[in-house]
């Protein structure tokens, strides 16, 4: 078993600029962070594009929403760009779009080694640019503007980047950093309840791996939510959200700066996530969305650790009150999930590393043979 200290050297020195850096060794990037930040990307992206092209990859309901904004703030620094929209939805992450974005940034020249693509929008958006931005003439930069609070607080920082086959989700990928993240929590005010709860999902899991702080943070909103109104309402009226997402930014910039490319401490950022993704596999991704399986995958883990005795009693407890008062209650039997996770690309030969928890805020990996863990579900 392999422990870690709770994270404690959090990374704000500035944090009333709210712009916090990903100290990746040699290619630092910074995650400027503010509501109305949209308003800087024009200046922003157009230091770093340096007069070459942008190359914006979105969504049709993400530029539907936002894309005027972002072209004016473009257009006002005289930032030359040109916009590839795909439709929303995980069933873009696929190949065939990945080369329709290809065959665009190939038009006429498009885009040179020396430009940029610009992904603004969510998970599939960030991935799939992320992706072409890793790949297109063997590497160009990115910069992502993320639109969901998922993408906000986990994928677009930390340079994961992939697209999905049919034998699996993520399946072909690369790691790529982003040049820049630029995170406008106004843009949330459009986000559906439901999206939002996913996102929620891995704020409780930022809190429970790494920071009691953050996770009674959410336990007070979620108090002050029960009978006025939505979690997302609470959050705005007791915190303030662009402080939740500091704090998860923070966390993940720490483990991303100590192992970007996930050999060790990163894997703790997957509490919830492997018995989740059994969830989503069994599923076919359908019943839920990901923060929904990651939050019914929290519970289990949390149940889970305290039978092993190496997560303090109660902590399942206090993560179940949690997940129910945020609106992510839910409850999945773990029995049958056994030979979903043996096909996982994480399982090992014979078992799994499982994430675990020894008390809020502090996370272990646990590696498990499947017959102990079969005996345990
Ligand atoms: N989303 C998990 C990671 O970035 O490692």
């Amino acid at each position: 078993m392999v422990g870690y200290p709770p994270i404690t050297k959090m990374n704000q020195d500035n944090s009333d600029k709210k712009i916090l850096t990903v100290g990746i060794e040699g290619r630092p990037y910074d995650i400027v962070i503010g509501c109305g930040a949209i308003s800087a990307a024009g200046a922003l992206v157009g230091k770093l594009a340096g007069g070459d092209d942008v190359c914006v990859v979105s969504d049709e309901n993400v530029w539907a929403l936002h894309g005027a904004a972002l072209e004016a703030a473009l257009d006002s620094a005289g930032t030359r760009h040109s916009v590839f929209v795909i439709p929303p939805g995980e069933g873009s992450k696929n190949i065939n779009q990945l080369a329709a974005i290809y065959n665009w940034l190939a038009e006429g020249g498009r885009l040179s080694r020396s430009g940029l693509i610009l992904a603004f929008g969510g998970g599939v958006v960030g991935d799939i640019a992320g992706f072409a931005a890793a790949t297109w003439m063997r590497g160009v930069r990115c910069v992502q503007i993320p639109s969901t609070l998922l993408a906000m607080v986990d994928s677009s920082v930390g340079g994961k980047t992939a697209i999905d086959t049919k034998h699996g989700k993520n399946l072909v990928g690369a790691f790529h950093q982003p040049s820049l993240v630029l995170i406008d929590p106004a843009l949330l005010d459009t986000l559906p309840a439901r999206e939002f709860g996913a996102g929620l999902a891995e704020v409780i899991k930022y809190g429970a791996i790494a920071s009691e702080s953050l996770f009674r943070d959410i336990e007070y909103a979620a108090n002050a939510a029960a009978g006025k109104g939505g979690i997302s309402d609470a959050i705005r009226r007791t915190l303030r959200i662009e402080d939740v997402i500091r704090d998860c930014c923070s966390i993940k910039a720490e483990i991303v700066s100590e192992d970007e490319f996930d050999t060790g401490l990163r894997a703790i950022l997957n509490f919830g996530h492997t018995f989740g993704h059994a969830i989503e596999s069994k599923y076919g991704f359908g019943k839920y969305n990901h923060g929904e399986a990651v939050a019914a995958g929290m519970g289990i883990a949390a149940g889970v650790g305290e039978r092993l005795g190496v997560t303090e009693r109660g902590t399942a407890e206090r993560i179940y009150a949690l997940l129910d008062g945020a609106g992510l209650g839910f409850r999945e039997g773990a029995a049958d999930l056994i030979p979903y996770m043996k096909s996982d690309k994480k399982a090992l030969s014979g078992g799994v590393n499982l994430i675990l928890l020894r008390r809020v805020g502090e996370a272990v990996i646990h590696k498990i043979d499947w017959d102990e863990l079969e005996k345990l579900l």
